[in-house]
């Protein structure tokens, strides 16, 4: 890790990116599908380099495509804050825990941020470093712009939630690099097997959970119309 005045927070990046993709529909998982002739991780992780806070960065990719990323990605766009790239694990929890673990206890602070969300700021995700060390766990969050409902089984509507209190969460999540490790461990020990973000590990650990206002460009491309999106939003990045 490298230390002194780039790193005040000791912060580390961990990227899961070892998700199949399979509701892209396409060949290759979706973090390696291409934005201009670069693939969304490479943006991403671009973001993460440039970001002065960040003073180390573990990727983590299916298997089959860690010798990929080390040349193609890593090499190819001198990414020197990439300290380690490694295999993923079955659930998403499962990668962002062995990306932890890859990172070692060294650090102060862990960004967590999902390898196919290619349009964040550097600039932001310093914001949230900084917050970070003030206020102790902070996620990038959207408000509602949509009314959302909860419905049964058969598609009927059994309640509208008030939008004014609903924020949809993103990535970067940040937290003190122990405390994201401890609620991943407890949730391997205890079988939690729900979390679709970092938060909700941190939130069951009983630990404050703050909300930064993010902007509703840095979306997660999951499907073939997120595709769509993302290549118009690339024109003009
Ligand atoms: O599953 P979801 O679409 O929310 O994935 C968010 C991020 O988590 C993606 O970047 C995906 O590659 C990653 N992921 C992972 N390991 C898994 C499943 C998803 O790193 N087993």
């Amino acid at each position: 890790m490298s230390e002194g005045e780039g790193c005040p927070y000791r912060a580390v990046a961990i990227i899961p990116a070892a998700g199949q993709g399979k509701r892209m529909g396409a060949e290759r998982p979706k973090q390696f599908l291409e934005l201009k002739g670069k693939s969304i991780l490479a943006v991403t992780l671009e973001a993460f380099e440039r970001a002065k806070g960040i003073c180390g960065i573990v990727v983590v990719v299916p298997a089959q495509e860690v010798a990929f990323c080390e040349e193609q990605i890593v090499k190819r766009f001198g990414l020197s804050k990439v300290v380690a790239v490694v295999p993923g694990g079955k659930r998403r929890q499962d990668s962002v825990r062995i990306g932890l673990e890859a990172a070692g206890s060294d650090y102060g602070l862990v960004a967590v941020h999902d390898g196919v969300r290619p349009f964040v700021n550097p600039e932001f995700i310093d914001k949230l470093l900084s917050e970070a060390a003030i206020k102790g766990a902070v996620v990038a969050a959207v408000p509602a712009t949509d009314t959302v409902k909860g419905v049964d089984q058969a598609g009927h509507i059994t309640k509208t939630y008030d939008r004014q209190k609903l924020w949809l969460a993103q990535t970067p999540q940040v937290f003190p690099y122990e405390v994201l490790l401890k609620a991943h461990q407890r949730a391997l020990r205890e079988g939690w097997d729900e979390a679709t973000d970092d938060a909700f590990l941190v939130e069951q650990m009983g630990v404050n959970v703050t909300l930064i206002e993010g902007s509703p460009l840095n979306i997660k491309v999951t499907t073939p119309s997120d595709l769509i999106l993302a290549r118009a939003i690339m024109e003009n990045w």
